[in-house]
Formats: structure tokens, C-alpha cells, sequence
């Protein structure tokens, strides 16, 4: 492989590496991890950036002296290591206060000082030079459906997020709000379940163009849904902002596995839609290959640092297998048999109407239904295509 990860504009978020590994079961198996010390460790390994919620810089509790300490120590590693942060998020999920939410919370008190946290915080993305603000609503949800206005929630959830977006506004920075949606956990359920919620809520926002989403690989595929398909969507709207990778085995917890050790057909997919599902050929986007995974539990520092680099290579292995795929003339030649390209061409010729459809005798009275029940579909020579690429069988 010849691709080096620079090509790619790879990041991490600083809570990836950084994560000790305590779970709801167990204590932390690893020490906490300097930021300082995972910006120069992830630039060794060819990251070109990286993100974090408030807490991950300054933890939860500082007073303004060791807050400017904090960022000044994190700015410097910027600037040795040249890594860039293009994303920042908040952390309204840790603290006790947001145990029954933080924008959607019943107790307005909450909700106040959940939009004061975001705020500040933005305060500090824009001086970094973040273009992009994650809204991950972890805490937004609920166990007991009673106990929850619905609509109320949905009301609120917009008004934090229009008055978050008016505030980049008024202040200049430019920034784009990227939600991200999860079905459950840590909520039993929470809102903005899927891509699909998460799209028809934002098309009701005042500030509906600053607004659009940041999926993660196993937050789809938790609720048994193709991440591709999710995405592909998103992109057709306009709405892919960012973008969080990782790995999971189907429905159940969310696992944060490197990209790749999951569902690695599905990842092969993802990789080839981004890398060519742009016009042309091209990519369809352009913006950071995020990571958002967690470091097994298993693991010591070593391997914090093997897993992080098994990300970026797993990325670039599979770019490098979805070029291959689709420079295949054998792949061009199935893809043609089962008529892919052809779904490209409006199914209307130009300026027909509905009646000039209902006058073409061939689209329906002489029609031969059966006969185009029985076209081959070549599906399955195109799968497994796919699969002798992937395992570099071709
Ligand atoms: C999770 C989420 C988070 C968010 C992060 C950024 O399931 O824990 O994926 O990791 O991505 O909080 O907002
Ligand atoms: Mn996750
Ligand atoms: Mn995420």
C-alpha cells in the first residue's frame, strides 16, 4: 500500500484514545491520558486532527486560571504537531445535572445552563478554528413514556439548537451544527433516534441550512439499519456535515470498535460511497474520516495506540480495495448487467406528462410483464465481486 494516512484528513476525537475504560461493570483498566501527550502520539501516527468535548480539555469543575493553563498547553501541542481541530462538542451528558436530559430536560433551570455549557464552549471551537459543532444527545430521551411531553421535547430540542445557531451568528463563527443521532444508551430510548429522525426534524428548524448531521457507523447498525444507505441519503440532502466511524456487531450495545472490525462488507461500502459516490466517480465528501471509537478495554497504552493506527490503515486497505473495485472492467460489465447505470435516467422522458405515460401503449397494454420478471438480475456476481476485492482476491 503506498497511500500514506496524511493523504486522508484523518481525526480522533481526544475521548477515543483518551477513553481509561471504566464501563458500567468495571473499573478503569488504563491510567487517563494527557491531551497533550495523545495530539503528538496521534500526528506520529499521521492524524491530521483532532476534536473534544469541553470537559475532555478542561475537566468539569475548573476554575478560569487552570482553564487558560489547560488550552494554552493544548494550543501549543497544536502548533508543534501542525494537527488542526475542525470539530468541537459539549459534553452535557456526565454530570449529574443532565440525568433526565440537558436541552429536552423537564427542569428549565437544566436547559439554561445546558445552553450556557454548549455556548462556552463555542467560544472556544471558534478560536480553534473548529467549522464544525457536534450535537451528540445522549441525555435526551427517556425510560418512562409518562413522563415525557413528546412534543414539548421536540419544541424545546428545536428552540436549543435555532438559539444555538443564532448565537454562531451573532458572534461570527461561522460554525455548522452537526446532530448526531443514537436509538438507545445511555437513555432507554432517545430522541433523534436514526438519520431519518434526525433529517425531518431539521427540515422544521429556523436555522435549517446551518444544521445538518454527524452519523456514526454503530449508531445505525444498533438499530439494525444500513449505514451506507443512511448516509447516501444524507449526502442527497446536503446534510452529510461530518462523519463518526467505528465498528459494531449488530444490534445490541454500542460497541466503538476500530472502523473495519465490525460489519467489514458494510465498512467496504461506506468507504466506496465516500471515496466514489460523488459525481463522476469522485468522492461524495470531502470533510474528516472522524474516529469515533473506543480502544477495548483489553487493552494497555501499547495497544491504545495500535488500535488507533489500525483505523487509519483499515481506511486506507479498503479505499485502496474500492479503487480496485471499481477500475475491475469485469465490475463495469456486471454493474452494466444488472442495470445500474441505467437507474441514472429519469424514468419520465423529458417534458412527458402523466397523460403522454398513459397514451404509451409500450409501458403498459403491450408490456410484457412476465417476460421482464424473468430479465436476470446479476446481483449476486456484482456481491461477490465485492467480496474477491475485499479479500484481495482480485
Ligand atoms: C456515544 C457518542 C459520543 C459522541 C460524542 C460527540 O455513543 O458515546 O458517539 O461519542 O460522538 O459525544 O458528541
Ligand atoms: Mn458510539
Ligand atoms: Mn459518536
Amino acid at each position: 500500500m503506498t497511500a500514506e494516512p496524511r493523504d486522508v484528513p484523518f481525526t480522533f476525537g481526544l475521548w477515543t484514545v483518551g477513553w481509561p475504560a471504566r464501563d458500567p461493570f468495571g473499573d478503569a483498566t488504563r491510567p487517563a491520558l494527557d491531551p497533550v501527550e495523545s495530539v503528538h502520539r496521534l500526528a506520529e501516527l499521521g492524524a491530521s486532527g483532532v476534536t473534544f468535548h469541553d470537559d475532555d480539555l478542561v475537566p468539569s469543575g475548573s476554575g478560569d486560571a487552570d482553564r487558560s493553563r489547560h488550552v494554552e498547553r493544548f494550543k501549543a501541542a497544536l502548533e508543534e504537531t501542525g494537527l488542526v481541530v475542525p470539530m468541537a462538542t459539549t459534553n452535557l451528558f456526565t454530570h449529574p445535572v443532565f440525568k433526565e436530559g440537558a436541552l429536552t430536560a423537564n427542569d428549565r433551570d437544566v436547559r439554561r445552563y445546558a445552553l450556557r455549557k454548549v455556548m462556552r464552549n463555542m467560544d472556544l471551537a471558534a478560536e480553534l478554528g473548529a467549522r464544525t459543532y457536534v450535537l451528540w444527545g445522549g441525555r435526551e430521551g427517556a425510560e418512562v413514556d409518562s413522563a415525557k411531553d413528546l412534543r414539548a421535547a421536540l419544541d424545546r430540542y428545536r428552540e436549543g439548537i435555532d438559539t444555538l445557531a443564532q448565537y454562531s451568528e451573532d458572534r461570527g463563527y461561522g460554525l455548522r451544527f452537526a446532530l448526531e443521532p443514537k436509538p438507545n444508551e445511555p437513555r432507554g430510548d432517545i430522541f433523534l433516534p436514526t438519520i431519518g429522525h434526525a433529517l425531518g426534524f431539521i427540515a422544521t428548524l429556523e436555522h435549517a441550512d446551518l444544521v445538518g448531521l454527524n452519523p456514526e457507523v454503530g449508531h445505525e447498525q444498533m438499530a439494525g439499519l444500513n449505514f451506507t444507505h443512511g448516509i447516501a441519503q444524507a449526502l442527497w440532502q446536503g446534510k452529510l456535515f461530518h462523519i463518526d466511524l467505528n465498528g459494531q456487531h449488530g444490534p445490541k450495545y454500542d460497541q466503538d470498535l476500530v472502523f473495519g472490525h465490525g460489519d467489514l462488507l458494510s465498512a467496504f461500502a461506506t468507504v466506496d460511497l465516500l471515496e466514489h459516490g460523488g459525481p463522476d466517480g469522485g468522492p461524495a465528501y470531502d470533510g474528516p474520516r472522524h474516529f469515533d471509537y473506543k480502544p477495548l478495554r483489553t487493552e494497555d497504552l501499547d495497544g491504545v495506540w495500535t488500535s488507533a493506527a489500525a483505523n487509519m490503515r483499515t481506511y486506507l486497505l479498503l479505499r485502496e480495495r474500492a479503487r480496485a473495485f471499481r477500475a475491475d472492467p469485469e465490475v463495469a460489465e456486471a454493474l452494466a448487467a444488472a442495470r445500474v447505470p441505467e437507474l441514472a435516467r429519469p424514468t419520465l422522458a423529458d417534458g412527458e406528462s402523466p397523460a403522454d405515460l398513459l397514451a404509451d401503449r409500450s409501458a403498459f397494454e403491450e408490456f410484457d410483464a412476465d417476460a421482464a420478471g424473468r430479465r436476470p438480475g446479476g446481483q449476486v456476481r456484482l456481491a461477490q465481486l465485492a467480496v474477491e476485492h475485499l479479500l484481495g482476491a482480485r
